[in-house]
């Protein structure tokens, strides 16, 4: 299949809802990351994305809609999250919620779980084109399973195990803003839990409920949210962590200094996020291995240093292969 690359246009967008409707997958552009989306209520569709990802099929995907509206024809919100879709949505906020009956997802969405994890994005070409097409889009991020997230529709169609020839197309809006992934919360006995750092600081979503988080325990034998399968985003170089200087022969990431792999040379952290996965790219191709300096562990560092120890984490035989 040769994958369309689309500007996000009007008639770009109208040509991606169209495939769309057709049942076809399109890597589109959010806020955080580029995602492979297919119509929610096509199984085949979903299928289709499970199959260009090379995605263990017990992995759920995330359901974007246009608002809350929409979010509520698939799912129940209970009162806290309402709270948070008020506070935080359009924008880089999942909420795993109780699957209506009549929502009309297709099971493979969800992989058979009775919940589902909804997000409305922010980004404009995201909302157009939800508009656009007039229904849920299910799209977890646009990369080979096991590889890091494409931030850019350059790193979407990557000869290096990205998605070109395996998808119909890929609506190209720039690089995205937030760079890291949606903050995933959940709910386990009424407690709001964080199932995923993300774009979206803890700390924030605290402030909004009035009260601190639960955190899921990542058991690595048990992966109840799968996407916390330890080596998760994984580059091919091997990744040292903490690093204040390189060792000879590594390529050092830095944080708080210019140069050129450089983080963000004030130490600002939205901006380090932004840089995030385009900078592992990049420092993967000099081909040795990468230490990467210390990121302060509050904010979006939170989700910065989850991404970085998964990277760096002993590859699974699954990740390898892709
Ligand atoms: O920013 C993002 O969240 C991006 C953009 C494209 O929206 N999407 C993304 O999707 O990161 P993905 O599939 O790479 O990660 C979705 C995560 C996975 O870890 C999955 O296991 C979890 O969401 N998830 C989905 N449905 C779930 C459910 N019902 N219960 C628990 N975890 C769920
Ligand atoms: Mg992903």
């Amino acid at each position: 299949m040769q994958t369309l690359r689309l500007a996000s246009d009007e008639t770009g967008i109208a040509q991606a809802a169209k495939l769309l409707r057709q049942g076809q997958t399109v890597a589109i552009p959010t806020e955080t990351v580029y995602g492979l989306a297919g119509d929610a209520r096509n199984g085949a569709a979903v299928a289709a994305i499970y199959a260009a990802k090379g995605r263990p099929s017990f992995n759920p995907l995330i359901v974007h809609v246009a608002d809350l509206t929409a979010a509520r024809r698939i799912a129940h919100l209970p009162p806290q999250a309402m709270e948070l879709a008020q506070a935080f949505w359009p924008g880089a906020l999942t909420l795993v919620l109780p699957l209506r009956a009549d929502s009309g997802i297709a099971s493979l969405v969800t992989a058979g779980l009775d919940t589902v994890a909804i997000r409305v994005p922010a980004a404009q070409a995201a909302q157009a084109l939800l508009r656009a097409f007039d229904g849920p889009l299910a799209a977890p991020s646009a990369n080979a399973s096991g590889r890091i997230s494409p931030t850019t529709a350059d790193h979407v169609l990557d000869p290096d195990g990205g998605l070109d020839t395996r998808i119909a197309a890929v609506l190209d809006a720039g690089p995205c803003p937030v760079g890291v992934e949606s903050t995933i919360i959940g709910w386990h006995q009424d407690r709001a839990t964080l199932l995923r750092p993300g774009g979206i600081p803890a700390e924030a979503i605290e402030a909004a409920l009035g009260h601190r988080l639960d955190h899921h325990q990542a058991d690595p034998d048990t992966p109840t949210a799968p996407g916390q399968l330890s080596s998760h985003y994984a580059p091919n170089a091997a990744l040292r962590l903490n690093a204040e200087t390189a060792l000879p022969g590594e390529t050092h990431i830095t944080f708080g200094r210019p140069g050129p792999f450089s983080l963000s040379p004030t130490g600002d952290l939205t901006e380090a996020a932004a840089h995030l996965f385009d900078l592992l790219r990049r420092a993967d191709r000099e081909g040795r291995a990468i230490a990467v300096a210390p990121i302060p562990d509050h904010g979006l560092g939170t989700a910065i240093n989850d991404r970085l120890r998964r990277a760096a984490a002993p590859r699974q035989a699954s990740s390898s292969s892709k």
